[in-house]
């Protein structure tokens, strides 16, 4: 039996090791493809989508008010009712069948629509219209803050009739179809997004949010000039990088493994969201499975034996790596529970592989991350940066050595740059609320602005068409 560090076991993990250079290079790549998504004629084609949101400005910690909020993406549905200026919210988690993240788009919208009415019910808030913060963690093209279009479903969803439709609509014709119940206006924001929003309500320099869970995705506040289909000069707005699709034009394929290759083919959307597919929670597990299945089928694990759980898909699942690499005792027991035969050479190696596979996810966000950064940074002309990423997602929170690889590897290929990380408190649903609250508070502001002015409030309709 070969030790955990032999050479034939080597061999397997070799592919996942970046040095720091290649780090240094994917690190680069992105930089390119931050540009082509902002730019004009190029973002169509571009695989970093850089979506604008129509998020203008982060908290300024004054924010107030009662809101609904919906969470739609992550590892639960939840429904939740947010007072800004208090910490206490109430939350409900709704179970999404699997079948109607792959069935019609009405059925999904009838049921948030129902867990909503049900969470109003029981709540007692049903006569009231309060304010929707929809947080929505897809590629959504924004026209409005509540004006939304699904670009493509990622992860498990796949639900028909909703691709090129705007979303929020889709809710509120839902809603309407109960009619027992009114929402009052909606602010529809990507995850990112609410997590950045959520932690910028504590720091107010927190400019970047990033998500590492069932997906991964990164927002930050650029500079609205640098945003080419954009009107004007002035200001910041933030942008949803959408970097899961980072690779989707083979950019990455010199560094994909064929295990990569393996869980893209197998994916319900093969070719979409490469990037995502190397670093988050809903493949992680399925990497890990398919390294153990091929050095078993090569004689170096488990006397050769696969269990009929480690040769089902899925099986192996991501919060194994976790709880894998954080103790030789709980290595032992998921080994046993998947019906395995193994020794301490065995559980050893498999620890091993865990900890290659996640590093490796650490090191990619970290080079990602290191982009955004020195963008900021350039773009503020700053030889040093200092600043605050609010961050969410299961991998992040839960995993025992992630978060510190990240950090460490962030430091090294942004040396510049003086990264303050923030855990959000439960970001993507209270930030959309924030969204909301941030948007009343500029309201308000200006509209007191306007009456020592005395000037008039013009309505000006804007129509948004797509180019080519
Ligand atoms: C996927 C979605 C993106 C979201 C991320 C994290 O990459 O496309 O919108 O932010 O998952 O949930």
């Amino acid at each position: 039996n070969p030790c955990a560090t032999s050479p034939e076991v080597e061999k397997y993990l070799q592919p996942f090791q970046l040095s720091p250079e290649t780090l240094q290079e994917v690190s680069a790549r992105l930089r390119k493809d931050l540009l082509r998504g902002l730019g004009k004629h190029s973002h169509h084609k571009a695989p970093v989508k850089m979506l604008p949101t129509f998020v203008r400005a982060t908290p300024d910690g004054t924010e107030k008010g009662d809101f609904l909020a919906l969470d739609l993406g992550g590892t639960n549905f939840r429904v939740l009712h947010v007072r800004v200026e208090e910490e206490a919210q109430k939350v409900q988690i709704c179970a999404i069948p699997q079948e109607m993240m792959l069935g019609t788009g009405e059925q999904l919208f009838d049921h948030i629509a129902t867990c909503l009415g049900d969470f109003l019910e029981s709540h007692n808030l049903k006569g009231q219209t309060l304010p929707l913060g929809f947080t929505f963690s897809f590629p959504c093209e924004q026209l409005e803050i509540d004006k939304s279009i699904l670009i493509r479903w990622t992860k498990g969803f796949n639900c028909s009739g909703v691709e090129g439709k705007d979303v929020v609509q889709l809710l509120k014709e839902a809603i309407h179809r109960r009619g027992d119940y009114h929402i009052g206006s909606v602010a529809m924001v990507n995850d990112t997004v609410g997590t950045m929003m959520s932690c910028g309500y504590k720091d107010q320099s927190c400019e970047i949010g990033m998500i590492i869970g069932t997906g991964t995705n990164a927002c930050y506040m650029e500079e609205i000039k640098n945003v080419k289909r954009i009107e004007g000069k002035d200001g910041r707005m933030c942008i949803n990088t959408e970097w899961g699709g980072f690779g989707d034009d083979g950019c990455l394929d010199d560094i994909l493994t064929e295990f990569d290759v393996e869980v893209d083919k197998t994916s319900i959307n093969p070719g979409v969201h490469i990037f995502e597919k190397m670093i988050s929670g809903m493949y992680l597990g399925e990497i890990v499975r398919l390294v153990l299945v091929k050095m078993t089928k090569d004689k170096l694990l488990f006397k050769g034996q696969i269990s009929e759980a480690l040769g089902t898909p899925g099986r192996f699942e991501t919060k194994f790596i976790s709880e894998i690499e954080d103790g030789l005792e709980n290595a032992k027991k998921i080994l046993t529970e998947l019906g395995l035969d193994w020794d301490l050479v065995d559980a050893s190696v498999v620890r091993l592989v865990c900890d290659t596979i996640s590093s490796r996810s650490a090191y990619l966000c970290a080079a990602a991350l290191a982009t955004l950064v020195n963008r900021i940074r350039n773009n503020r002309k700053l030889g040093h940066l200092k600043t605050t990423v609010g961050v969410d997602g299961t991998v992040y929170r839960k995993h025992p050595t992630f978060s510190s690889k990240l950090q460490k590897a962030v430091r090294l290929l942004a040396p510049q740059c003086d990264i303050t990380f923030l855990v959000s408190e439960d970001g993507s649903g209270t930030g959309a609320a924030m969204v909301t609250a941030v948007a009343q508070r500029l309201a308000h502001q200006s509209r007191l602005l306007e009456e020592s002015d005395g000037e008039d409030n013009e309505e000006e309709e804007e129509e948004e068409e797509e180019g080519q």
